[in-house]
């Protein structure tokens, strides 16, 4: 009897367990079908009008590359100086710099180039409000990479033999040594961040001052990504532009070569943090800005499916999206990508100005491969052609 009972209640459990499990199966079904049945009618198009503030060294060339794709696909109009890659390098920007060039009236869709950011400034070349957004990585990080990208000429410039000889200069007489508030070219130097994001270097130690500042370009920018989380960043960089996936599928430009590298010890990365305090108040801000934007988007995004999946799989709309998007960017690597070489070896429309990168040998029977890996000056070409073509209709 006792027996007979305990088997009973067993078959009940276990006829219970699979009548819950195939309702929740049911429901994830379900969902998932309604999802891929009614893809969402996105009521406003893709955006095609928008800024971005390239910053140093913070994976801006492989954003840029993305933005360079949609505006070459769409024959848009990219903000270009008279010459070369920068539309300011000491002054913050200003539209009336463009004032020589044979452009200077054609209705511009593209902000994005080097430039000491002045929102006011860039919207009035773009002639309406704008989307803004910009990226910000690790300060340390930051100038560990410019040190190395700008190899033997940055440390030359401060005479340090490598970084950790900088750093023991830093350690030794940040305060006194006045080459160390100077920048190399006028341009490259201490808390670069801030530096490209206008700020001036007469604040760079008045945090009080600085958090106010960072308060305004908070306002200024619709997002800021952030370099270390790259998918996750463009996964809400489509979103904010109303973009497809395949928009963002990119592969990773500007890497430096690993002799172009250097481990630091805590130590030493703690002289960095504090002599590049600015810029870690920015990256540290905008880090916590960031996690805000993704469970925002996560709770936007939140569907059955969603739902389920982040009670049983700890899964979310984010994580979900991000792995799409590395998956694709494998894809891309593995249909495009024959090698990896040294920017010295590369040549035409692959070749960058600086050798202290890695580039890459594309597929080139697959056309449509070369524009994951052209070089900005390529590009720049292509896009300065355009402008002229419409400024001469104008
Ligand atoms: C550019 O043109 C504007 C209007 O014609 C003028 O006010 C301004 O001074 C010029 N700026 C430069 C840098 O030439
Ligand atoms: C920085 O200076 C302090 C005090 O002089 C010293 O203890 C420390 O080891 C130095 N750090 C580096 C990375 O040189």
């Amino acid at each position: 009897m006792h027996n007979h009972t305990s088997f009973l209640h067993k078959r009940c459990f276990s006829k219970w367990a699979i009548i819950a499990v195939s309702v929740i199966c049911s429901l994830i079904v379900l969902s998932i079908h309604q999802e891929t049945e009614q893809p969402k009618i996105s009521t406003t198009k893709e955006i095609r009008k928008f800024a971005f503030m390239k910053n140093h060294k913070c994976a801006s060339t492989t954003i840029e590359n993305i933005i360079f794709r949609f505006a070459h696909k769409n024959k848009l109009n990219v903000v270009l100086p008279k010459s070369g890659n920068y539309l300011s390098t000491t002054e913050l920007f200003d539209h009336t710099s463009l004032n020589s060039t044979h452009w200077r009236n054609v209705n511009f869709d593209i902000f994005s180039l080097h430039n000491r950011w002045n929102k006011k400034e860039v919207v009035t070349l773009l002639r309406e409000h704008v989307l803004a957004f910009t990226i910000v990585r690790d300060p340390v990080q930051v100038f560990e990479s410019m040190f190395h990208f700008l190899d033997p000429m940055f440390g030359q410039f401060y005479g340090a033999k490598n970084i950790h000889e900088m750093i023991r200069i830093i350690n030794t007489s940040s305060s006194t040594n006045p080459t160390l508030s100077k920048r190399w070219m006028g341009m490259m130097g201490r808390n670069q961040m801030a530096w490209d994001m206008g700020l001036s270097p007469d604040i760079f130690d008045d945090e009080v001052i600085f958090k106010k500042e960072i308060e305004r370009l908070d306002r200024e920018f619709d997002l800021v990504m952030v370099a270390d989380r790259m998918e996750e960043s463009l996964v809400l960089l489509k979103n904010l532009l109303n973009w497809p996936m395949q928009n963002v599928v990119h592969l990773n430009l500007n890497r430096r070569k690993p002799e172009k590298m250097s481990l630091l010890n805590a130590d030493e990365r703690k002289v960095l943090s504090d002599w590049l305090a600015a810029d870690l108040q920015i990256f540290e801000h905008f880090s916590r800005r960031f996690d805000e934007r993704v469970v925002e988007f996560n709770q936007k995004h939140l569907t059955m499916s969603t739902f389920l999946g982040g009670l049983f799989w700890s899964v979310n709309r984010m994580k979900h999206e991000k792995k799409l998007l590395e998956e694709a960017n494998k894809q891309l690597y593995y249909a495009c990508v024959l090698q990896e070489l040294g920017n010295e070896k590369l040549t035409g429309v692959f070749r960058e100005f600086n050798n202290n990168i890695m580039g890459f040998v594309i597929d080139t029977k697959q056309d449509w491969c070369a524009f994951y890996a052209m070089s900005e000056p390529a590009y720049l070409k292509i896009f300065q052609d355009l402008l002229l073509s419409r400024s001469i209709n104008a």
